[in-house]
């Protein structure tokens, strides 16, 4: 079905699939076999080995290829430009062959940990890239670093993990077009739901998928799409060439979660706007940052970029700096009763985290802190629980400090 006329909650559940053609089954069914029979060498039914070919991580493809508004057909590349990976950081380490050793990466400055760390720690040593870290939600600051660095890539990534700065996506793409770098954005924090960056000319979006399109905190995976047949071409060969495939009951679960991302990014956001505004007012927060907020200094530009159903709206994510050090910040983290003390987001259920400690203690201290992620600093995940009880729960783990 070629649907990209449809809303997206009806592209949630249809977009890129079709019934399994030998069975009529509606869901894609697992399949496992990890190789095809063929009838002579090389005559088959275009399924040879499954790191290459896979039934039900292709109907996941697909779908994530629908979902962000690639332009490819299935002519131009198997899944449309589609690609699904073991982990998000699978999909970005893929991603990163793209470029040749000793290639400058611009990146933004206040990404995920991990994210930080591949590129840093591990690519800067075996691929020899040169990593220049720049605030690329300040326009000045992009197309200057760009200007001078000459960059093979620029990696966004908008609202940033975990201080939920917003980067304009039309400008990278064009500043990225100007100086002939592949342009990247991991749009992990937003849902296809909320921003599509191809839409804005960006060349591949990445996801870590174990967050809001898994959406139920059951599986680790990751994709990259692109509506450039180039790329495409490219990216499958990486794909197969490199093997961090989403192994196929991974595929079918993620595909299912895929299905009410609509559904839930509407109560996500709904609810985080309840619970950022009930947070501005309580005497022992000190800071709340949400895109949502008149006070958030890229309010204007998200209201611009994050819409649902034409409206603005702002995700899940809101990340808050209490009053007191660290004692005090420990202490609520641990008198939360509905919210879980744990990494990941985009789930169900609320999580809430300490990113010094948790998600983001790869980052070397000097950098972690020039980006302000302090020891009072926590970041919550709204899930789709009643926004009464989550308000309800902070606030009796906030006055027990
Ligand atoms: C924004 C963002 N990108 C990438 C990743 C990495 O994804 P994964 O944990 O699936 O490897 C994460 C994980 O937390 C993330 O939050």
């Amino acid at each position: 079905m070629h649907d990209e006329s449809l809303h997206l909650e009806s592209r949630c559940v249809h977009g890129g699939q079709r019934p399994d053609p030998s069975t009529g089954a509606v869901m894609p069914p697992i399949y496992t076999s990890s190789t095809f029979v063929q009838e002579s060498p090389g005559v088959h039914k275009g399924f040879e080995y499954s790191r290459s070919h896979n039934v039900t991580r292709f109907a996941f493809e697909r779908c994530i290829a629908n979902l962000e508004s690639s332009t490819l057909t299935e002519e131009d590349d198997r899944t449309a430009g589609g690609f699904a990976f073991a982990s998000g950081l699978a999909a970005i380490a893929t991603c990163l062959e793209l470029v040749d050793s000793g290639a400058t990466i611009l990146c933004m400055d206040d990404v995920y940990g991990g994210t930080n760390r591949l590129l840093q720690r591990v690519r800067a040593r075996s691929q020899g890239l040169k990593i220049v870290l720049a605030d690329l939600s300040n326009p000045e600051e992009l197309a200057k670093a760009a200007a001078q660095h000459r960059p093979a890539m620029i990696w966004a990534e908008t609202p940033t993990n975990p201080t939920l700065k917003i980067v304009d996506l039309g400008e990278v793409a064009r500043i990225g077009a100007g100086v002939g770098a592949l342009t990247v954005v991991d749009n992990t924090f937003a849902s296809p739901i909320l921003q599509r960056p191809l839409e804005s000319g960006i060349d591949i979006v990445m996801h870590s998928v174990t967050k809001y399109i898994g959406g139920h905190s059951d599986v680790v995976g990751g994709c990259l799409v692109t509506r450039r047949a180039d790329l495409a071409q490219k990216l499958r060969f990486m794909q197969n060439a490199i093997g961090s495939v989403m192994g196929p009951f991974d595929a079918y679960l993620t595909l299912r979660g895929a299905k009410t991302l609509g559904l839930r990014m509407a109560r996500h956001c709904e609810s985080a706007m309840t619970i950022a505004s009930w947070l501005t007012k309580h005497p022992a927060v000190e800071r709340v940052v949400y895109p949502g907020l008149p006070s958030h200094p890229h309010h204007a530009l998200a209201s611009r970029q994050m819409r649902l159903n034409g409206s603005p709206a702002y995700g899940g994510m809101i990340t808050i700096s209490l009053c007191g050090g660290i004692v005090k910040t420990r202490r609520f983290l641990e008198r939360v009763q509905i919210f879980a003390l744990a990494e990941s987001l985009g789930g169900v259920e609320s999580l809430i985290e300490h990113p010094a400690i948790m998600t983001h203690a790869s980052v070397p201290d000097a950098e972690r802190k020039a980006l302000g992620i302090t020891d009072s600093l926590v970041r919550l995940s709204i899930g789709i629980e009643s926004a009464q009880d989550l308000v309800n729960d902070l606030d009796q783990a906030l006055s027990g400090q």
